[in-house]
């Protein structure tokens, strides 16, 4: 299609890349031709071509630094932030954790922050720059049971939303993806609250990832704000 933008030749750091929906973003955007520095605490490359994988917490600003640096230093520069590593532990608010409650907003918060202030000036060199943060749907609506993680969400969509309005003149354009249930691994450990047997019902993390490249495809006069997408089994109000 003639509008749509190509992604061959594009850098990109992704954080939380070595499962889910990172994962599956690294997966498609390196077969568009995107090479990709990819941030876990496992540090997994996934065996992609033109991938370097980084050992990496993202609650911790000078290893969110040096993975950045890591990766430009291998490809030379950066043209997309895919800030993605979240954890969740759901439950009523009095019995949520004081560790989970540090873990949601060191991660999901500060941990995107953490990513923007890394990559930014890389980014501002870049001719096309993109920033999507993965948020959620509870980062648009409060969810009983997800108090700390909705206050993490909505802090990504604030940041990301406030970046915008700082950066679409500089060309870094900034985007929310907002998604409903994603069957992952995603808060299934113990303790954190996600009951396995709803995932039959719930998106793919390939189904964010193509909705990661439509935004990231589409033609540089415009930038998509925020996409939310919820699965069939999900009504829109609750
Ligand atoms: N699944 C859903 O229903 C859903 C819905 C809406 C939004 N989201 C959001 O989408 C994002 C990805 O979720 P997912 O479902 O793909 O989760 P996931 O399957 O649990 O994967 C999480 C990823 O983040 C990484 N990670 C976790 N803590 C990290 C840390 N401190 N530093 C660096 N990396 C870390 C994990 O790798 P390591 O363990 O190797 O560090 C893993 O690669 C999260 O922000 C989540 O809030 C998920």
């Amino acid at each position: 299609m003639e509008h749509v933008n190509t992604l061959e030749g594009k850098i990109a750091f992704i954080t939380g890349a070595s499962r889910g929906i990172g994962a599956a973003v690294a997966r498609q955007l390196s077969a568009a031709g995107v090479s990709v520095g990819l941030a876990s605490r496992s540090g997994d490359d996934l065996g992609l071509p033109d991938a370097i994988g980084v050992q990496c917490n993202v609650a911790d600003a000078a290893q969110v630094d040096a993975a950045v640096a890591a990766t430009v230093e291998r490809f030379g520069q950066l043209d997309i932030l895919v800030a993605n590593a979240g954890v969740g532990a759901y439950g009523p608010f009095l019995e949520i954790s004081p560790e989970h409650v540090d873990e949601m907003i060191d991660v999901n918060l500060k941990g995107t922050i953490y990513a923007v202030r890394a990559a930014l000036p890389y980014l501002l060199k870049s001719a096309a720059a993109d920033v999507v943060t993965l948020a959620s749907e509870a980062g648009r609506r409060g969810f009983p049971g997800e108090a700390v993680y909705c206050a993490s969400k909505f802090g990504q969509v604030g940041l990301t939303r406030a970046l915008d309005g700082e950066l679409r003149e500089r060309g870094v354009r900034c985007t929310n993806v907002c998604p409903g249930g994603v069957a992952t691994d995603f808060a299934l450990d113990d303790g954190r609250g996600r009951n396995p047997e709803v995932l039959p019902g719930m998106m793919t993390a390939d189904d964010v990832a193509d909705v990661v490249l439509f935004v990231l495809t589409r033609s540089r006069n415009h930038r998509i704000l925020e996409t939310a997408l919820r699965p069939m089994s999900e009504a829109s109000w609750g």
